[in-house]
């Protein structure tokens, strides 16, 4: 097995959205706004979008990209639509890296792959000089059990143990990240509420408050738009 980057293997890019996309995330989360600019991850950052390959199989992949971010709490993007836009579009020295997404394919899961994956923006941050350290908006697996739970509560949710209660955050934990904050407004997706019904295979009549599958909060739907707001939760590991 070994890491490399898209940008040196433009036939693993090609493959990548139908076999790690596709079949980890669901499709809403294809269309928040921030994600259009998806693309220039690979020219403006190629450092940053890796994949874990043993021969041609993909495993798994991780994207991320840098930003300014001073280390305080009042720095802190509000959740991962503003980090991306920040890495984008500002001016200022870029100190630290931001977790994008990891995915790894369903039949590799279990692997404690995605470890591998956490260590790899560890080793690029500190490749980049980026001395602030990593910042993932993480997307807590189990919160789909939970939609109405406020993600201030569920971020404090542990098991008899002291591990977290999300297994996605408690790998996060086993590697060092330390939760830094909640971010109750992550990712914005607005769409018509035809689309969403597409997406997410239920209809919604009226307009209103869903609970829909695979969501970590509520669907609103207000003159026919609807609008999601997904919760993540701000780790950070010191690089
Ligand atoms: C979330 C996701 C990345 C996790 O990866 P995974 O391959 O399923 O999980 P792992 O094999 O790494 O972890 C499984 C178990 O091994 C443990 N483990 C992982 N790495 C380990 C290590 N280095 N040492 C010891 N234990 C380890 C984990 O803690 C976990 O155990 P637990 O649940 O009993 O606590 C993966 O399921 C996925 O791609 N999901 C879909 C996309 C997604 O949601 N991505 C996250 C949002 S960006």
């Amino acid at each position: 097995m070994k890491v490399v980057r898209y940008a040196d293997r433009p036939d693993l890019r090609a493959r990548r959205f139908e076999e790690l996309t596709r079949p980890t995330f669901p499709e809403y989360m294809n269309h928040n706004e921030p994600g259009r600019d998806w693309d220039r991850l690979y020219t403006d950052f190629p450092d940053f979008q890796v994949a874990l390959v043993d021969g041609d199989d993909l495993l798994a992949e991780a994207h991320a990209l840098s930003l300014p971010w001073d280390g305080t709490l009042q720095d802190l993007p509000s959740g991962w639509d503003e980090g991306f836009v920040r890495g984008m579009t500002s001016d200022r020295p870029h100190t630290a890296l931001m977790a994008i997404a990891i995915s790894v394919a369903p039949s590799q899961q279990g692997r404690q792959l995605s470890t591998r994956m956490l260590q790899a923006f560890a080793d690029n941050a500190r490749a980049a000089g980026l001395t602030n350290g990593v910042i993932a908006p993480v997307r807590p697996t189990w919160k789909l059990r939970y939609p109405l739970v406020p993600i201030e509560r569920y971020v404090d949710w542990r098991r008899e143990d002291g591990s977290h209660f999300d297994p996605w955050i408690r790998i996060h934990e086993l590697v060092g990240g330390e939760i830094i904050a909640p971010a109750p407004e992550s990712m914005r997706i607005t769409a018509a509420a035809s689309d969403w019904a597409e997406w997410v295979g239920m209809s919604f009549p009226e307009d209103g408050e869903y609970v829909f599958p695979g969501g970590l909060a509520t669907l609103v739907v207000e003159d026919g738009i609807g609008t999601h707001v997904e919760p993540n939760v701000w780790v950070l590991h010191r690089v």
